[in-house]
């Protein structure tokens, strides 16, 4: 059995990852705060960016498993949102907490315990980190979500290290996935010029119909990884992979 735990699998490109994944024959498990219809995968109600109920989440998961028919296990972070969008002066520090934990908190706790709840499993383990081109370029107006993403490659960067020195490894890497045309796009494209200078820009690129589709991420994440196209620790834009 090849099992995908994947978090925000209700919709955009989680939700298309979940659904090629379980076309490929994979027992996948969703985490997210909605289910969505008309899908053959498990859905577990969650709000991940409350860490107990994340925590409890993946444990309640892995009660469900038979560990002794695993061949596979991936943890796939992808759940994330963009948070609120306004210079640093001008945010509400709650929205600033509930972003990061999102964000970045929770995908670090729950690597957490799938390290541990799959210490004594031998087969190919693997995280995957949806991160994002913004972990790298500042956008202004975006600091909350570019901090976010720039600490979950860090988290990605010394998960791979640590498990390098140990045997039975976990795999640990972080795709960005591009610009794609899911709900977080049309967030981006309702801010305020004032508060996102670079909003024309996505609404340009939403209008010559140059964003991904959720479908082709997730047929390019399913190719990385089923051929081990990555290293432990890579960070990647499936623009250059
Ligand atoms: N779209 C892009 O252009 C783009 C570019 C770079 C990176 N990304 C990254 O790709 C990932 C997916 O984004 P997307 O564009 O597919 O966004 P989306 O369409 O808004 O989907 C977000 C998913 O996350 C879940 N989610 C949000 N808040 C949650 C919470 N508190 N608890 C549990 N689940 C939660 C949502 O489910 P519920 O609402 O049901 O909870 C939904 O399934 C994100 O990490 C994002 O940063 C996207």
């Amino acid at each position: 059995m090849n099992v995908l735990i994947i978090t925000g699998g209700s919709n955009g490109i989680g939700k298309a990852i979940a659904e090629k994944y379980t076309l490929e024959k994979h027992t996948v498990f969703s985490i997210s705060r909605s289910k969505t219809t008309n899908v053959s995968y498990q859905q577990i109600t969650a709000d991940l960016s409350n860490t107990s109920e994340a925590v409890n989440t993946i444990k309640t998961v892995f009660s469900e498993l038979d560990l002794n028919a695993i061949s596979s296990i991936t943890l796939l972070n992808n759940a994330g949102s963009l948070g609120e969008v306004n210079t640093v002066g001008n945010l509400d520090f709650e929205k600033i907490q509930q972003t990061i934990q999102l964000n970045t908190i929770t995908p670090l706790v729950l690597s957490n315990e799938f390290i541990k709840l799959t210490k004594e499993l031998h087969c190919k383990k693997q995280i995957i980190n949806i991160s994002s081109g913004a972990a790298t370029s500042p956008y202004s107006g975006w600091s909350i979500y570019c901090t976010s993403k720039a600490a979950l490659d860090m988290t990605t960067r010394v998960i791979a290290i640590e498990q390098n020195e140990v045997d039975n490894d976990v795999k640990c890497v972080a795709i960005y996935p591009g610009v794609v045309d899911t709900n977080m796009q049309a967030a981006i494209r309702k801010t305020s010029e004032k508060e996102f200078k670079n909003v024309q820009h996505f609404k340009e690129l939403k209008e010559n119909n140059e964003l991904y589709s959720p479908e082709f991420v997730a047929t390019k994440v399913y190719q990385i990884d089923i051929q081990n196209q990555l290293e432990n620790g890579d960070i990647v834009d499936i623009r250059t992979v």
